[in-house]
């Protein structure tokens, strides 16, 4: 049974969970802002409206109730159950100007943000722009239909919901660790071969790195926990690519029961959108899907989530695959999402 040398094959712990239990327990991760808080946000938001929103540190923007409230989510995120959902901001009532610097005012306390995207979007935009589906260069975040589980290239991702969809659009996560647990139960074999590196592409994102491979297993263990990492579209679209190692049968077997473990009811979790809302994701803990969603035809009223990765100096111990893969030298070692030299942090306000 397993690999001593890979670790145990079960991992207890706070990262493994399953859906219904936290369905039917959102007082473990669903915190509701109170008016004072909202007031000292809005406060800070005010006292950098001239400043340019990348330029924006935490030192511009002091939250003194409520830094260790943050203090305590973004622990829970980073070294717990891995995910909270922040509700009751009044973003019907702001500027899209004053929204952006309220989630960034509360990034910048969280982690450092990174670029999402070959444009270099620190701040992204989550939102149909009706791009041609079969393009290689559409993303899932420019899209309404499903999406396959997977996890994003940084520590942390936050959604902030400034629209909600007509209909549709569920947050669906689970645990990666929980997933790995029932593998290793199942098909410890399967474990084992999840354990060996994957190659992912980086195709769509940059013209530089149009045959770009780097190798990161799917599930690394690391200082006692149990680091996921399934950037499942691009680890498809590099099976295309020249010099790609094809998947064996084993691992085609493997990936197909990490998805459908993924999509059980009894292992995911679904999360509501509400108008206001932000969710906090650890990447290394949660895979992240949403469902298929209804839009308005107005572009001004469709769905519209902004979006931070964060890079978090205090986050797990990164396995050295990761660090191989993702380390630019600028991000204090850890993930740092899309970023290349040639292409500068920006902070767009609509989708692009
Ligand atoms: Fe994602």
């Amino acid at each position: 049974m397993g690999d001593i040398n890979q670790g145990p094959i079960h991992y207890t712990g706070p990262q493994d969970w399953r859906g219904p239990y936290m369905a039917k327990h959102p007082g473990e991760w669903l915190y509701h802002w109170t008016s004072n808080e909202i007031a000292e946000i809005e406060l800070a938001a005010d006292s950098v409206a001239d400043l340019d929103i990348l330029d924006i540190t935490i030192r511009d923007f002091p939250l003194p109730t409520i830094e260790a409230t943050l203090a305590d989510i973004k622990s829970d995120i980073l070294h717990g159950r891995g995910f909270a959902m922040l509700r009751g901001l009044p973003v019907d009532e702001w500027s899209m100007d004053k929204t952006a610097r309220v989630y960034w005012g509360l990034g910048v306390h969280m982690g450092l943000p990174v670029s999402q995207n070959s444009k270099g979007h620190a701040l992204g935009h989550v939102k149909n722009i009706r791009r041609d589906m079969e393009k290689a260069t559409s993303r899932g975040y420019e899209r309404t239909d499903r999406l396959a589980f997977h996890t994003d290239t940084a520590d942390i991702v936050g959604l902030f919901c400034r629209k909600p969809a007509k209909a549709g659009g569920d947050s669906l996560i689970v645990s990666s660790t929980a997933i790995y647990n029932e593998i290793a139960r199942r098909r410890p074999d399967l474990a084992a071969v999840l354990m060996q590196p994957l190659q992912r592409s980086f195709v769509s994102e940059n013209p530089d790195d149009q045959n770009r491979l780097v190798d990161v297993p799917l599930f690394m263990h690391e200082d006692g926990r149990m680091i996921g990492h399934y950037v499942r579209g691009h680890i498809y679209k590099a099976q295309a690519l020249p010099g790609v190692r094809l998947f064996t049968d084993e691992q085609k077997e493997a990936l197909a029961l990490v998805d459908s473990i993924a999509d059980d009811p009894a292992f995911f979790l679904d999360m509501e959108f509400r108008l206001g809302d932000i969710q906090f994701l650890c990447n290394h803990t949660i895979l992240h899907s949403r469902c298929a969603f209804q839009d308005f035809e107005d572009f001004g009223e469709r769905r519209h989530l902004l979006r931070l990765w964060l890079a978090c100096k205090d986050g797990p111990i990164l396995p050295h695959w990761m660090i191989n893969a993702y380390d630019s030298g600028r991000a204090n070692g850890r993930q740092d999402g899309y970023h290349r030299r040639s292409i500068p942090l920006k902070v767009p306000l609509d989708a692009e």
